[in-house]
This record gives structure tokens, C-alpha cells and sequence, in this order.
């Protein structure tokens, strides 16, 4: 246990020299006595609420639920607007601004008399970079997942945000539904706060940061708004100051068997592509390897269990009710490693005691899965020397083992201009290659890896096609889409060699993508190519593209992945 004077927050209040006097004045400046923190773990909340994020508009709130608990358990809360990452709103794509925000994270922790940190985020790419961030700073912390939103509604039915989106709009262009049912849909599709609700992004990584241990145990599965989620907020909010006085770290936490759960959580929950990028990125910044190898090998082992959209039929406040990602992990105990610790105090299996499935259509049992196999296929081959992924639970199973001539698009502007274009002659059968989207040509791999189906094919009733590309795709789409293809076509990666009626042969089952093109011709187009122009000569976009690994590394700047000296600050 720590005493008062071991807190690090002590190095800046607790001496007598100008700049404790210093730090004292300037807190009574902000109001305070010093008996009112001195001698108290002070706890950093880390909030990512902004007025343009709607998935956590009630952050704000809830961080006042974070410090009733801090300041029930005897710590100091200070809370510190971060960097929001808003799926909707930030252009070209929040992933440009994950490891900025992990930077922020780090270094916010690293600069301020903080002892322990709660970490408000679920909007996608915040649980990753705010996780990351703090795995390099290495304090004690614990992570407050938004929530996902409530159902969405349109007449009778129930929807899904981003997954029935792309369905309706699909349904629009087809020339099925009209404007006036647009319109409601509209209305319909996000009726709460809180984090999309089907299983995308949101929801599949803050179930992988619970499993991981860095949650109170259930949090990622309470919807929003639920009073429970004001609970979950204030329980969070009392056991950071306990970790502090513990010296419970996350580096404690978050080990090698850690993210092996993970991956296989992720895998039962049918998650989404962007988890495999996000926690390879994460274990990196615990020192940890992870491969794209190892997500395959799992997911050859651990069914589909959750059944939620897109790749199911339920949404995650059925799945809540069902007994959220506590009642799916107490039917996985035998794949998961559950004496390892959690934020919690207790292992994970002790957090699972107890735990139930109410309802075996929501969360199913093994000996009925949703699916034999985990959500993700990697696929190597000519195409893809460092990997690609699809998940096929997503897929029209037909196209799973497929040959056919490529139709190229260039980049996302020449994909809008030309995909309708009859003189395209795309068939049912055509693969759609897009390039030019990955983490530097995208640039930050923005979510245009579910390619639009033509019109002409939609009106035909054509649903599904093979799609690839250097892109990621949103956690709510679907669809036969090969993603995270590496290298990726900026930097010369084969996608960029491939031309309009190649034949492209995707084959699951062997995990196998390949150009049907001979070596020789490859090289002569090799030998060709002209690499494009950088994007970026100043600013972030230029560190960003300096540092940037690619997909299959996880796509985080080399200079934070990499171990080496980050000394503290030196307070004096
Ligand atoms: Fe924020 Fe989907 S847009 S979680």
C-alpha cells in the first residue's frame, strides 16, 4: 500500500521549496484549500464529451457521477477535456486522430500531479487511444465505457444504427423505399446518447476492454442511459483511488494473457475488422507482439456467440438484457485465462461469478453458435504479402470461394464518379478493387472498404459483392469485403498493380488472395509505377505520415510504439 507521501501528486504540493509554494498558491487560486487535496490520490478524468459528439453527449454528466465516487472514496478528481474522436463528424476519418489523442492521453499523464486516471471515451477509436496513451504513461487507470445507445425504431421495426443505414440507403437506391420513408429513418435510426448499438467498433472494443480487465465488471454492455450506467460511472470513480493506494497499475493489467482474451472475445462477439488494427496497436504499447496470425488461428477455435447485427439478428441493449459480455464470457471460461487481475480487485474469473444468459437466442450456447468459426479471416497471398482480413461471417456465403475480373477505382473520388457508370460493366461477378485508401493514401484508412454496389446491379437484386481494398470498414457494415489489404497501394503494395479485368481468386477457406497475373508482368508493371506525391508537407498530416506503420502493425506511430527512455517530468 502507498502512503499520502508516495503519491506522485506529492512531488508537486507535498515539499516546502518555491515550487510546491508555488503549486499550493495556484490551487488556491482555483478555489481550493490544500487540505482538500494534499495527502489525497488525485484523479485525472480523462473526458472525451464535446458538443459535436453525439455518442458522448452525456460524458459530461456522467463525469460528475465519475467524481461522486472519487470523492466518496477519499481521492481529489480533476477532470481534463481531451481530444474527441466523433465517427460521424471528424473528417477525412477519426483514425488520422487516434494517436493524437493517444499522444494527448500520455502525455497529460505524464505532465500533470495525476496518481491515477479514468478514461471516458467508446466512440471508436477512443477506447484504443486512450488505452494506448495510457498504457505508455503506466499510472494506475481505469476505463468508463460510453454505452451504447438504445434500440433504434422505424415503424414497427427495430433498427441498427450504421448497419440498417447502409441498408436503407442501398434500399433507396434500388428505388424500394422513397423519400418520405428516408425521412423517417432519419428520425429513427439514433434516438439516444450513447455508442452505435449494433456490434461495431464501439461496442467490440469496449467489451475488449473490459475483457482485458480495464472496466468495472458489465460496464461495456450498459446501455447509455440506463441508471445503471450512472452507477457503473460512480463505482468507477471510487476504485481508481483504491488502485492508486494499491499501486495497481495498468501495466499490471494489461499482460500477454490479457490481450489473448481479448482476441478471443472479440472473435465470440463476431466484432469488427478495426479490432484487430486497434489491438495490435495497443499490445504493442505493452511490449506485447500480436499478429495478424494469431487472430486467425483463433478464430478457427472460438464460435460466433453473440448474435447481434451485422453479422446477427439482436442489438446490444438485447444484449444487456441477455446478460451483457459478463453472461457471453461465463460460456467461454475454459478459452480465457481467468486468474489473471482486473481493475476490479478481483481476476476475471471471480468478476464472473455469478454471471448468466438469460436469453440463448441473444447470446448463444457453444453447441448452437451463430457461427462455427470467430468473425475474421486473415488472408495472405500476391495480393496481400503482410495480410489482409474479411469478415466473412458477414458475407454472402457464395462468394467466399470466388474468381473474377477486377474493376478498378483509383481513390474514393474516382470510386463516386464512376461506380454507377454503365459503361463500367460491372457484373454480379466483377471484383471491385479500390486503392489508394490506406493508412497514408486514405490517408488514415478511412472506412471506405464496403464499396457501393452499382444501381443497376442494386435494381437487379444483387446484395453482395466481392469488394477489396487498402481500407478499413465501419464494425457496422457487411458484406464480402477484403480490408487492411498490406502493404497498402501508397507505398507500393501489389493492389497498386493491379489493372481492370485481372482475375482475382478469394478464397476463404484456404485464407488465400491472389492476383492471377505471372511474376514477370507483375515486375514489368512494378518497374512502372510511379509513386504518388506525399499528401501532407506540414503540420500533423506530415508526422503522421513520417510515423504511420502500416495495417498490419497496427497502425501506430513508430516512435510511441517503440520502447525507450519517456522519463518523468522533472517537478522541481
Ligand atoms: Fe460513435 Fe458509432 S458513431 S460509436
Amino acid at each position: 500500500m502507498k502512503r499520502p507521501e508516495d503519491l506522485r501528486s506529492h512531488r508537486w504540493f507535498g515539499g516546502d521549496d518555491l515550487r510546491d509554494f508555488s503549486h499550493r498558491a495556484r490551487s488556491r487560486q482555483l478555489g481550493l484549500n490544500p487540505e482538500e487535496h494534499l495527502g489525497k490520490p488525485v484523479i485525472g478524468i480523462l473526458n472525451t464529451w464535446s458538443d459535436i459528439n453525439p455518442c458522448h453527449m452525456h460524458l459530461r454528466e456522467r463525469a460528475e457521477q465519475v467524481k461522486r465516487g472519487v470523492w466518496q472514496a477519499g481521492g481529489f478528481p480533476l477532470e481534463f477535456p481531451v481530444a474527441t474522436l466523433s465517427e460521424t463528424f471528424q473528417k477525412p476519418t477519426p483514425m488520422l486522430y487516434r494517436n493524437l489523442l493517444a499522444m494527448e492521453t500520455e502525455e497529460i499523464l505524464r505532465s500533470y500531479p495525476i496518481d491515477g486516471a479514468v478514461l471516458m471515451g467508446g466512440c471508436d477509436k477512443t477506447t484504443p487511444a486512450l488505452l494506448m496513451g495510457a498504457a505508455s504513461a503506466g499510472l494506475p487507470a481505469i476505463f468508463v465505457p460510453a454505452g451504447p445507445m438504445l434500440r433504434g425504431h422505424w415503424r414497427n421495426e427495430v433498427l441498427g444504427s450504421g448497419t440498417d443505414m447502409w441498408k436503407y440507403w442501398d434500399e433507396k437506391r434500388a428505388g424500394l423505399i422513397g423519400d418520405t420513408e428516408l425521412a423517417e429513418l432519419e428520425r429513427g435510426l439514433a434516438r439516444s446518447p450513447g455508442t452505435c448499438m449494433t456490434m461495431g467498433t464501439a461496442s467490440t472494443m469496449t467489451s475488449a476492454a473490459e475483457v482485458l480487465g480495464m472496466t468495472m465488471p458489465g460496464a461495456a454492455s450498459i446501455p447509455a442511459v440506463d441508471s445503471a450506467h450512472h452507477r457503473m460511472a460512480a463505482a468507477s470513480g471510487l476504485r481508481i483511488v483504491d488502485m492508486v493506494w494499491e499501486d495497481l497499475t495498468i501495466g499490471q493489467v494489461l499482460g500477454k494473457d490479457a490481450f489473448a482474451d481479448a482476441i478471443t472475445t472479440v472473435l465470440a462477439l463476431g466484432g469488427s475488422t478495426n479490432a484487430v488494427i486497434h489491438l495490435i496497436a495497443m499490445a504493442g504499447r505493452c511490449g506485447i507482439p500480436l499478429s495478424l496470425a494469431e487472430f486467425d488461428v483463433v478464430a478457427r477455435e472460438v464460435p460466433v456467440l453473440a448474435n447481434i447485427r451485422p453479422g446477427g439478428a439482436y442489438l446490444m441493449e438485447d444484449f444487456y438484457y441477455a446478460g451483457g459480455l459478463p453472461g457471453l464470457l461465463s460460456r467461454l471460461t475454459d478459452l480465457l485465462h481467468t486468474d489473471r487481475p482486473t481493475v476490479s480487485g478481483r481476476t476475471l474469473g471471480e468478476t464472473l461469478e455469478g454471471a448468466r444468459v438469460h436469453n440463448d437466442d441473444v447470446i448463444r450456447p457453444r453447441d448452437n453458435p451463430l457461427a462455427a468459426e470467430g468473425g475474421v479471416a486473415v488472408l495472405h497471398g500476391n495480393l496481400a504479402p503482410s495480410g489482409a482480413v474479411i469478415k466473412h461471417i458477414a458475407a454472402e456465403a457464395r462468394l467466399l470461394r470466388h474468381t473474377g475480373p477486377a474493376v478498378v477505382f483509383d481513390d474514393y473520388p474516382d470510386l463516386k464518379k464512376r461506380i454507377n457508370d454503365p459503361a463500367l460493366a460491372v457484373t454480379a461477378d466483377s471484383v471491385l478493387v479500390l486503392r489508394g485508401s490506406g493508412p497514408l493514401g486514405g490517408p488514415g484508412m478511412p472506412e471506405y472498404g464496403m464499396l457501393p454496389i452499382p444501381d443497376y446491379l442494386l435494381a437487379q437484386g444483387i446484395r453482395d459483392m466481392v469488394r477489396i481494398s487498402d481500407a478499413r470498414m465501419s464494425g457496422t457494415s457487411y458484406g464480402a469485403c477484403v480490408l487492411h489489404v498490406a502493404p497498402e497501394s501508397f507505398v507500393g503494395g501489389p493492389l497498386a498493380l493491379v489493372r481492370d479485368g485481372d482475375p482475382i481468386t478469394l478464397d476463404v477457406p484456404a485464407r488465400t488472395l491472389r492476383l492471377e497475373v505471372d511474376d514477370v508482368e507483375l515486375e514489368r508493371r512494378r518497374a512502372e509505377w510511379v509513386a504518388p506525391a506525399p499528401k501532407f508537407e506540414r503540420g500533423y498530416g506530415a508526422l503522421y505520415s513520417e510515423h504511420i506503420t502500416q495495417a498490419d502493425e497496427g497502425c501506430d506511430f513508430d516512435f510511441l510504439a517503440r520502447p525507450g527512455a519517456n522519463p518523468e517530468p522533472d517537478v522541481r
